[in-house]
């Protein structure tokens, strides 16, 4: 029988560098051969991926915050069902760039929604499902805007205010501080190798 596999997550606010980090976790846990789905939301299958593209389209029609919710849950449903809980079964860990810590840090804290709708949707679209650890890439929020606005056209998201993001950091950081048994901030904002070697450490405790 194989062990069942490890669920973790990368999460942070913009331009935070979860591209260039989640090499770097997907290219250490490769290393020690543990098998592997890297995905990310929202996205992650036909279905979900074009959601993704109706959630991140920049355009002119106001998006109703709860649309924008059922919307991501609409996706992570099939996303959990065709592709997550398929490669966990098979003894496979998954890597996921965001997940639900993201709902609860821009849909809850940055539109307002709240907190225990997503929680009540939560249980319903993924059952017990749970990461078994979560990284949150943590920076200040202009540090992070100036990256992002150094790597072109801005999606839907980030074209939101400083002031949403502010929340949606503090979003993260209070979820991180409430159950620090499956959070690890990384402060985002040293130099590259410093943020690498403390995703090591963390990696090394798994
Ligand atoms: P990213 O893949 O570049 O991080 O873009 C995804 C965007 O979607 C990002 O701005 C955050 C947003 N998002 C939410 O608002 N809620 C969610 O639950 C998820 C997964 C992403």
């Amino acid at each position: 029988m194989s062990q069942p596999g490890k669920f973790i997550t990368l999460e942070g606010t913009e331009g935070v560098g979860k591209t260039t980090n989640l090499e770097f976790i997907k290219e250490t846990l490769l290393g020690r051969g543990i098998p592997l789905l890297v995905t990310r939301e929202p996205g992650g299958t036909p279905l979900a991926e074009e959601i993704r593209e109706i959630l991140l389209a920049p355009r002119d029609e106001a998006v109703s915050a709860k649309a924008e919710l059922l919307l991501i849950f609409a996706a992570r449903a099939q996303h959990i069902e065709e592709k997550i809980k398929p490669a966990l079964s098979r003894g496979e860990w998954v890597l996921c760039d965001r997940f639900t810590d993201a709902t609860y840090a821009y849909q809850g804290y940055g539109r307002g929604l709240p907190l225990d709708v997503i929680s009540a949707l939560e249980t319903m679209v993924q059952g017990d499902l749970r990461p078994d650890l979560t990284i949150i890439l943590d920076i200040d929020v202009e540090q992070g805007m100036a990256r992002a606005n150094a790597r072109g056209e801005l999606d839907r998201f980030e074209r939101e205010k400083m002031s949403f993001f502010e929340e949606v950091r503090k979003g993260y950081q209070l979820r991180a501080s409430a159950a620090p048994e499956i959070y690890r901030s990384v402060n985002a904002g040293q130099p590259l190798e410093g943020v690498q070697n403390d995703i090591a450490k963390i990696l090394a405790g798994l």
